[in-house]
């Protein structure tokens, strides 16, 4: 089974490059199964259901979430009906909607699960001990496992591919928003990528206009994050697994930019 995993699509920008890359994308790499973080994919913040029909419209067959999940207060409204969204799964004891979701790929059982790293960030539930539990739920069930782990300390991205090695089949990095390039499979077999990166505007900072971001940190004042105009950027991953063993055999990067055009 194949995996296309697309990181964080920020904003209109994120959504027009991936729209525009997709069919080459998958003519390129033939994905069985397209997965997208879509935390960052209304305005910035949140995912409305306008946004949440297009992405599906334009491939994406599951979305995953983070931090910013409940920014757009109308995700209420949807999200026990929307069930090719996941969030973060750690996420408190009956909080809406689900961190988890297994699908038919090819005659074989993914599942994909959604976590949130606890350093520097807001303190929810172990996403150690929450993989575990889900990852013996499923054990019988699912051919391939897979998890955006959207997190923002690499240590903390680190230590759970490695406690996960052998009982997954991949852990991917979502939430800095800057691509890593420590893609690998470790020994037992799962795929690992500290982060993915973003989807979105090139010349922003982390998708977000610098202005803003260079006058919050010259006087610590609020100011208004803006999707930022302009050049765009896409991210992703592709990784390849064996249905039959659970395990991946490889797992490769994509970016697109003015820096790094695409070739097909
Ligand atoms: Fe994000
Ligand atoms: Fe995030």
């Amino acid at each position: 089974m194949r995996i296309l995993f697309i990181g964080d699509i920020v904003g209109s920008p994120g959504r027009k490059i991936w729209k525009e890359y997709m069919p080459r994308l998958v003519s390129k790499y033939k994905p069985d199964v397209t997965i997208v973080n879509a935390e960052n994919s209304s305005g910035g913040k949140g995912l409305t259901k306008k946004v949440y029909h297009e992405l599906l419209e334009a491939g994406a067959d599951i979305l995953t979430m983070g931090n910013h999940m409940w920014d757009k207060k109308e995700i209420f409204d949807f999200i026990d009906d929307a069930e090719h969204v996941i969030r973060p799964a750690n996420f408190p004891e009956g909080t809406p909607g689900k961190g988890m979701v297994i699908k038919k790929v090819r005659g074989k059982k993914l599942a994909v699960i959604n976590l949130q790293g606890r350093t520097f960030m807001n303190a929810i539930d172990c996403p150690f001990r929450k993989a575990d539990d889900l990852l013996s739920e499923v054990r019988q069930e699912a051919d391939i496992t897979f998890i955006d782990f959207h997190a923002e300390a690499t240590s903390e991205k680190l230590a759970l591919a490695w406690y996960l090695d052998g009982r997954a089949t991949a852990v991917v990095g979502t939430h800095t928003h800057v691509p890593t390039a420590d893609n690998r499979v470790l020994p037992n077999g799962l795929a690992y990528i500290t982060d993915v990166g973003m989807t979105g505007p090139y010349d922003g900072i982390l998708g977000v206009e610098r202005e803003a971001v260079i006058q919050r940190f010259l006087t610590n004042l609020p100011t208004r994050f803006e999707v930022t105009k302009g050049r765009e950027q896409l991210n992703g991953v592709v990784i390849d697994t064996d249905s039959n063993t659970g395990k991946a055999t490889s797992i490769k990067r994509i970016h697109i930019s003015d820096d790094a055009p695409f070739f097909d």
